[in-house]
């Protein structure tokens, strides 16, 4: 099933209601439906390139993948570069097995080359990743703008992905997101 890929102008209260139904099922300890709702609302004005690839039934989001582009600098060479940063995936505990979790991924994939040369994000489910062509990236992550630790990895799930896999020259970098983890 392909998914479709919602600008931030798509997400009215209703649209976001029922995204917030979804990730507050599958991350319960965050939000109440209502605080989820009315953050996505609040912070989707604050987002760049905000893109939300769905699969929808008439009654539910069944499986999402944000995206939104943001800067990292390299650490060898002080440049910037514009990265696809990937969050917010997840299928509906009934409708998983089915494909709709690479679909709204491969959605967000397919700006790559477009928006940014490529997407970056963390995963504790790196496997789910490798399987539709994402690998794993060993730099050191940091964040300057954390003034209390500008050395601190900002990332706190295992694994750091990237698509697409050619698009990463930066092995042994050090990775400045240049902002919080996502
Ligand atoms: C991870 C998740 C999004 C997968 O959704 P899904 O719709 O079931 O995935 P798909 O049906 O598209 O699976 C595609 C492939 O990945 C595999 N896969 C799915 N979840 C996996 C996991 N947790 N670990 C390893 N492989 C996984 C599937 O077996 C399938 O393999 P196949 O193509 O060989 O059959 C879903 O399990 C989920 O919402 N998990 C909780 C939240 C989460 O971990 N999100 C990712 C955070 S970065």
């Amino acid at each position: 099933m392909d998914a479709a890929l919602l600008t931030a102008a798509a997400i009215t209260p209703a649209v976001a209601e029922r995204l917030a139904r979804l990730l507050v099922r599958v991350y319960p300890a965050e939000k109440t439906v209502g605080e989820m709702t009315a953050h996505i609302l609040t912070y989707l004005g604050t987002l760049a390139n905000f893109r939300a690839a769905v699969i929808e039934n008439d009654d539910e989001v069944l499986a999402v993948a944000a995206g939104v582009t943001r800067l990292i600098r390299h650490g060898a060479t002080g440049d910037t570069e514009k990265i696809i940063a990937l969050f917010a995936v997840a299928t509906h505990p009934q409708f998983r097995g089915r494909g709709y979790g690479a679909a709204v991924v491969k959605a967000q994939f397919a700006r790559a080359g477009h928006d940014a040369p490529s997407a970056l994000w963390q995963t504790a489910v790196p496997v789910f990743y490798e399987k539709i062509g994402a690998v794993r990236v060993r730099n050191r992550f940091v964040n300057s703008r954390n003034l209390s630790a500008p050395d601190a990895n900002p990332f706190w799930e295992p694994a750091v992905m990237v698509y697409p896999p050619a698009a990463w020259r930066d092995h042994d970098e050090v990775i400045d997101l240049l902002g919080v983890g996502y």
